[in-house]
């Protein structure tokens, strides 16, 4: 059978142990390790695909969940899928909707079958099961899909993430089942376990044992202290296999970044650049700036002197806190595109220190220059 996906380990760092690889999709080559920016809506908030493709994204993120509410699924397979619905023909990724409901519906209510909720548009009656979450994402039609997971709270207690698992790995089994499109579709495992060592090696063994394209490491980046998300890494990836791409969930800190890819991690997602951007907090290789505080009145200098984007090649600190602080919409696709290019680039950067086995040297300079060393 035609194989959706194939993953190619280039290298791994002799300094480190990060991974350098590429991931064969039918839309195209993705390296890795790469972090891909959320279009939630079938769009990347306020960024056209041309200016992706300016700022050489590869994979873009979209939900399931927000596109089954609106427009529906049925629209965008008839539209002939996402990537000719939103003029995207790279590789994407959609998430199975087994976070932003528990995130963001209300009066949710799980059982064995699936996942009863309220639209948090507009209070209709919902549900969705594993079965229901493959349909919708086979209907998308995304290179890469997910398996429909229950992510549970931090903190949650042993006895309740044990349970929580368990039924994901059920619910795994019935996505592999539910599965319509396996020749262009590659479908990817969640793994849960909280914080509990035993459990994650648990939901990895059972997860790894149905022989999913990828793995991903979920339940991660809830509000724990960062040092328990990358202890969690370090004792769950062990139990996933080498020639599969890990891709952690939710994660889009630059610190974050560098620390999964050290860890062994090959593909991160979050709306951190997209989100910050909009209320004017950018990322700069000096760390972060609000750019609407008032020093920056009459700082005619780039957001970021070390930045070849668009935004940086042609706008000032000055003229972007204007626009900010005057809500015009020309902002925050400055900002937004500033954001997106820095940890395009970061992750280049990475990939290219990887290649030169010198990852934890380059972490070093570049935790210096962020200021990460004195917080
Ligand atoms: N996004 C961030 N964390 C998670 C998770 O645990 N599960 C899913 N499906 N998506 C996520
Ligand atoms: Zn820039």
């Amino acid at each position: 059978m035609k194989m959706p996906l194939k993953y190619e380990l280039i290298k791994t760092c002799k300094q480190s142990g990060a991974r350098l690889g590429k991931i064969h999709t039918p839309h195209g080559t993705i390296d890795t390790p790469i972090f891909m920016p959320v279009g939630t809506l079938a769009t990347v908030k306020t960024m056209s695909p041309e200016e992706l493709k300016q700022m050489e994204a590869q994979i873009i993120l979209s939900n399931t969940y927000h596109l089954f509410l609106r427009p529906g699924h049925e629209i965008v397979k008839e539209a002939g899928g996402l990537h000719t619905f939103m003029n995207w023909d790279r590789p994407i990724l959609t998430d199975s909707g087994g976070f932003q409901v528990f995130s963001l519906s209300e009066m949710r209510k799980i059982t064995e079958e699936g996942v009863e909720f309220r639209s948090h548009l507009n209070g209709d009656r919902l549900f969705i099961s594993p079965e229901k979450s493959i349909e919708i994402q086979n209907a998308l039609g995304a290179d890469i899909i997910m398996a429909f997971d229950e992510c549970p709270p931090y903190p949650a207690d042993y006895e309740y993430v044990k349970k929580s698992l368990e039924r994901t790995t059920r619910w795994a089994e019935r996505c592999i089942q539910a599965h319509q499109r396996k020749e262009d579709q590659a479908l990817f495992g969640i793994v849960q376990g909280g914080m509990y060592e035993d459990l994650r090696k648990q939901s990895a063994e059972q997860l790894t044992s149905f022989d999913f394209l990828g793995y991903a490491i979920g339940g991660l980046s809830v509000g724990e202290p960062k040092h328990l998300m990358y202890e969690a890494l370090e004792y769950t990836i062990p139990h996933l296999p080498s020639q599969k791409p890990r891709y952690l969930m939710g994660v889009g800190s630059p610190d974050a970044l560098l620390e999964g890819t050290i860890r062994g991690v090959d593909m991160f997602d979050c709306v951190l650049p997209t989100r910050i951007a909009r209320n004017g907090t950018t990322m700069t290789s000096e760390g972060r700036l609000v750019i609407r505080n008032a020093k920056f009145e009459k700082d005619f200098g780039p957001l970021d002197p070390n930045c070849s984007c668009y935004t940086c090649t042609n706008y000032s600190r000055a003229y972007i806190r204007h626009l900010l602080k005057a809500n015009e919409i020309f902002g925050i696709r400055l900002t937004t595109y500033h954001n997106l290019h820095f940890l395009i680039e970061l992750m280049k950067n990475v990939r290219q220190a990887i290649s030169e086995d010198r990852l934890l040297d380059f972490k070093e300079e570049f935790f210096d220059q962020y200021g990460l060393h004195n917080n």
